[in-house]
């Protein structure tokens, strides 16, 4: 694949969409970017105007690089428009059998050589490409949200995905200065899965009345150095996107107890309270937050880190135990996915694996729930004293 001739087509111009289109046409690429609904693609035009103007206003580019950047990008309801593309992005609504239905038509109008790649966060790779008369060119490209400005991209091999499409679309995705991880086509890839404990275990100290959200808020950031805390960063996600992940990641999973979702999360969707679109989550985004006078319990604080870490990072041994990745890819995304201060596996070592253990088995003789097993590889390598780097 000629990189810097591409023709670059997205499917679905929602939030990803847009956000693909823009990044794409600012590397230099020619874009098409299809929708089926008419009203999306107007408001992706917006969209996509507004992100430049706001670059321009920034000074990151000049007028001319906004009106080249946009002149790059055409808009259509047609997929046929997609005939002439190196590559075509899907990021369509999170339905398999929808997304099935996509690939079956655009197989049917690219050309031979033409990357198929899904922007999917949480449904299998492999089963997209299994509706195909060729899986081997589709693939997992996974950007984060919003996609021109998060460094992180997860490429997902499906298991019918040849090599030289895993290298071609890895290299197109560096060359847009991204940082790109691969990973195995397993629910939430590496940095959905991983994460899952910074929110779960998070309210299961809360819900516990362990205590309150602002105090597991200020404990993760002050003492463990996170950007966001729990709470604060699930109403940022929002709170039915954050739920409607550990669901499928939980599902997918087979029902797997680490990943069982909260009730306390399931009510607030409930209620409405979604988070900072809704204006109200767990704290409040106008007006008085009527939680503001909850006590910031400082003694709690050590505790509070100490489990939700050790939790995060036996996730992420447990990850590197089923070759979910390597350990270097998964300290990056984590780093660069969702801005952790420390890479799990660097955090572990410098720790002490044997701290993660005890605090696991505690937990575990505490609650007596699978929920705090410690992984496999955690307990050997505590009894051969090793390390995960040798620094
Ligand atoms: P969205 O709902 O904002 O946009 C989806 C767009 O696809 C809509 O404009 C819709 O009209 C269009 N669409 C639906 N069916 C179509 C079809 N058959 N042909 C053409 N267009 C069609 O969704 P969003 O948030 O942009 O997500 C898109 C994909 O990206 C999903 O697979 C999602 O899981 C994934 N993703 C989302 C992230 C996020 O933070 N929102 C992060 C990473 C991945």
């Amino acid at each position: 694949m000629n990189k810097s001739k591409v023709i670059v087509g997205v499917a679905g111009s929602g939030a990803m969409g847009s956000g693909i289109a823009q990044l794409a046409a600012m590397k230099g690429h020619q874009v098409i970017l299809v929708d089926n609904n008419h009203s999306a693609i107007e408001k992706s035009e917006e969209y996509i105007n507004k992100a430049l103007y706001n670059l321009v206003v920034k000074q990151k580019i000049n007028d001319d690089d906004a009106a080249k950047f946009k002149n790059l990008i055409s808009f259509s309801d047609n997929l046929s428009d997609f005939k002439s593309c190196g590559i075509v992005i899907e990021a369509i609504v999170e339905k398999l059998d929808i997304k099935q239905e996509l690939f079956k038509q655009l197989e049917n109008i690219v050309a031979m050589d033409c990357l198929l790649a899904t922007n999917t966060s949480s449904l299998s790779v492999t089963a997209i490409a299994g509706a195909c008369v060729n899986p081997s060119r589709v693939i997992g490209i996974h950007f984060f949200n919003p996609a021109p400005v998060m460094p992180l991209v997860e490429i997902i091999p499906g298991l019918t995905t040849d090599e030289k499409v895993i290298i071609n679309a890895r290299s197109l995705i560096n060359g847009w200065g991204k940082t790109t991880v691969v990973a195995k086509d397993t629910p939430g890839f590496i940095v959905n899965r991983i994460a899952r404990p910074f929110y779960g275990e998070a309210i299961r100290i809360y819900e516990e009345q362990l205590a309150n959200y602002i105090t597991i808020d200020h404990a993760m950031k002050e003492v463990g150095g996170f950007k966001m805390g729990p709470f604060e960063l699930m109403d940022f996600i929002c709170n039915d996107i954050n739920y409607a992940v550990t669901e499928t990641v939980w599902q997918q999973m087979f029902f797997e107890p680490r990943y069982k979702p909260s009730l306390t999360q399931k009510r607030l969707v409930e209620a409405g309270r979604l988070g900072r679109k809704s204006g109200r989550g767990y704290y409040t985004y106008s007006g008085n937050n009527p939680d503001s006078n909850l006590p910031d319990e400082k003694k709690y604080y050590q505790y509070i880190v100490n489990r939700i870490l050790c939790m995060l990072v036996n996730e992420a041994i447990d990850a590197l135990y089923h070759g979910i990745a390597t350990k270097e890819d998964i300290d990056l995304a984590m780093t660069k996915g969702v801005n952790y201060p420390k890479g799990l596996l660097l955090w572990a070592d410098d720790m002490g694996l044997s701290i993660v253990l005890k605090t696991i088995n505690e937990l575990y003789d505490e609650y007596s729930e699978d929920r705090y097993r410690p992984s496999p590889l955690l307990k050997k390598m505590v009894a051969n004293n090793l390390k995960f780097y040798n620094l």
